[in-house]
């Protein structure tokens, strides 16, 4: 017997594919999604021909901001963001990175200014793959283990 898993197809709404599967719950973290009232579904280990295994999550009723959309660059850089209307894909992304991260993720550095007081954190992304950010306050330089989403 072939066994199929089905994830509804959503109205409207947000699709994030792609994920890598064990950042899945983190990109779950980032969206906010308890104060969301539609129907959420959040699937990982999900075979995929071209990741050997991704997640994905589907959230009715809620589009992305600018600033989420960033967060997910940071966490899966691989993701796919489907704008949903109607039933149909209305819009189909890929996240990518900003050149800056402007109060989006923690300096590493634990006597770096915006962690003394109340600066908000601004970073240069040096490089993507691998990722490679560097702190304008400190010049702290951190790599994508070291990151820690605000
Ligand atoms: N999807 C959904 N509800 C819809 C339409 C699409 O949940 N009403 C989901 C699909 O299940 C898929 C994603 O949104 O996970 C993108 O849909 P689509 O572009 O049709 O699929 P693919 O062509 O497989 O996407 P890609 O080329 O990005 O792999
Ligand atoms: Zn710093």
């Amino acid at each position: 017997m072939k066994k199929e898993l089905n994830i509804s197809a959503i109205e409207e709404g947000t699709v994030i594919d792609h994920i890598p599967s064990d950042a899945t719950f983190k990109v779950a973290d980032i969206l906010d999604l308890k104060n969301t009232k539609g129907i959420i579904s959040v699937a990982a280990n999900l075979s995929s021909k071209i990741m050997g295994k991704k997640g994905i999550i589907k959230i009715e009723g809620k589009y992305l901001t600018q600033e989420e959309a960033d967060k997910i660059a940071i966490i899966a850089p691989e993701a796919t963001v489907n704008m949903i209307k109607d039933y149909e894909v209305t819009k189909k992304s890929k996240v990518s990175l900003p050149k800056t991260l402007n109060r989006i993720i923690k300096c590493s550095n634990p006597i770096c200014i915006t962690n003394k007081e109340k600066e908000n954190t601004l970073f240069y992304v040096l490089g993507k793959f691998p990722l490679k950010v560097k702190c304008h306050y400190c010049e702290r330089q951190m790599g994508r283990d070291d990151i820690v989403i605000v």
